[in-house]
């Protein structure tokens, strides 16, 4: 089987590095892809190739799926999913035994609008938090639903902000002010509609399955630390690590998910008669026990998907393949009994602006974890490219041991201005595990 990733980053890279174990894959490509995919090799010997595209061009992908002869396509990122790369693939001459894994522009817009995944989980009956969407006209009406809420105050532009558009304001005063911005178009079109919701207390877990829609398999679950700062403090960033597993999403938690969230979610995309093939992403939280939907994702989360993979038993690329022929429910995908820690390494300055082009050493030295690429180049030797620039992923016995691993490999590596949390996973140390 001939398969192409779509995207160039850390989840794109863990991706790849899973898919080139099954032995059912002949010919991997990962388009653009980066250094870190380009280094793996197949059970083959074949070495996995990075291939010239635009994610969000389809022109470009076509030619590269027709150029290849692509069996499978696998989506990274979820501006093509949002922008209908699986539509556009279907029917087209050529491409008529391409299998995408990957929603259409309908089942995407669980991640396309907020407002839209907001609304299909109360048709559903799916927890999450209580909200009301308004318009740009509507900011006087707005103001008096944020006076009937309680502080803090989460507003929501509607469409797609690469993870920009949720603001958390503390007070009546500030939240007014971020509903203004959002309105007048701080975050474009996206702002065009703003969703204000209750606040809920708690903590987040990323739950993933992979669904051919009528099966799913629960993938391994995991916790992002999305603050820039130790401790949570500071603004936003992609995700600064990941753990998995996560104590409290025991087997009684997991019940409430599938239950309350996974199972109502794939009922009501059938009813709406959305054939969802792909993954999707549950962010959580988890509020005394019970589990609410914070958002839809329609792709796996970066950095998760580099802790995920590291647990992740069984033939990927096989289990995807399956989606073709609706038999998810005769492959066996399980999680291994080890735990992982991933750690973000990112450019000093970042999510802010940052300098790039710096000579990164030490990426031989790592021998006993998995160094995935987010935002490297090569030059031709290594340097740093983006905002985050490695992820490790280290696994072990115990959320301890893994974590010491991470942390001592990631102190072989060094490029100018590096920065990364010495905190992911440290919350977790003291809560029991069963
Ligand atoms: P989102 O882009 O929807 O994932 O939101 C970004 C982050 O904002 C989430 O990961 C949460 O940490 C936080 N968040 C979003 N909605 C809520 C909510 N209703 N209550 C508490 N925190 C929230
Ligand atoms: N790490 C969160 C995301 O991928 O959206």
């Amino acid at each position: 089987m001939k398969v192409l990733v779509l995207g160039s980053g850390g989840r794109e890279h863990a991706l790849a590095w899973k898919l080139a174990q099954s032995p059912l894959v002949s010919d991997l490509f990962v388009g653009p892809g980066n250094p870190g995919t380009s280094s793996l090799t197949l059970t083959n010997g074949k070495q996995v190739q990075n291939v010239a595209l635009v994610t969000n061009d389809f022109q470009s992908v076509e030619n590269v799926l027709l150029q290849y002869a692509i069996d499978m396509l696998v989506v990274g990122p979820e501006e093509p999913l949002v922008m209908g790369i699986t539509d556009f693939c279907k029917n087209r001459e050529g491409l008529e035994n391409l299998l995408v894994i990957g929603p259409d522009s309908r089942g995407a817009s669980l991640e396309g609008s907020k407002d839209h995944a907001k609304a299909f989980m109360t048709a559903c009956r799916i927890p999450t938090a209580l909200y009301r969407t308004f318009t740009c006209g509507q900011y006087a009406e707005a103001c008096l639903y944020l006076d009937s809420l309680e502080p803090p105050y989460v507003l929501k532009a509607d469409g797609l902000a690469a993870g920009k558009g949720v603001l958390i304001e503390p007070d009546l005063v500030k939240a007014r002010a971020g509903l203004k911005e959002m309105m007048e178009g701080k975050f474009g079109a996206a702002g065009n509609k703003v969703v204000v919701e209750q606040f809920l207390r708690g903590t987040e877990v990323s739950v993933f399955i992979l669904t051919d829609g009528t099966h799913y398999k629960i993938l391994p679950e995991a916790k992002d630390y999305k603050r820039i700062g130790e401790r949570d403090q500071g603004p936003n960033t992609g995700g600064m690590g990941a753990v998995s597993p996560v104590p409290f999403a025991d087997r009684s938690f997991m019940k409430k998910v599938e239950e309350r969230i996974i199972r109502p979610t794939l009922e009501g995309l059938a009813r709406k008669g959305c054939d969802y093939r792909g993954f999707l992403f549950f962010g959580l939280i988890n509020c005394n026990g019970d589990p609410y939907v914070i958002e839809y994702n329609v792709r796996m989360g970066d950095p998760e998907t580099e802790s995920v993979m590291m647990r992740l038993q069984g033939d990927l690329a096989a289990a995807c393949y399956s989606l073709k022929t609706k038999t998810l429910d005769k492959m066996s995908l399980s999680a291994a009994e080890n735990h992982c820690v991933t750690v973000v390494a990112v450019s000093g300055g970042y999510p802010g602006t940052y300098q790039k082009g710096y000579a990164i050493k030490g990426l031989d030295q790592v021998k006993e974890a998995n160094v995935f690429h987010m935002g490297t180049s090569t030059t031709p030797q290594i340097v740093t490219k983006g905002g985050r620039v490695l992820a490790v992923s280290a696994t072990g016995p115990t959320l301890l041991s893994a974590r010491e691993l991470a942390y001592r490999e990631l102190s072989l590596i060094a490029y100018t201005d590096m920065v990364y949390r010495n905190d992911i996973g440290e919350d977790l140390m003291d809560m029991k595990y069963s």
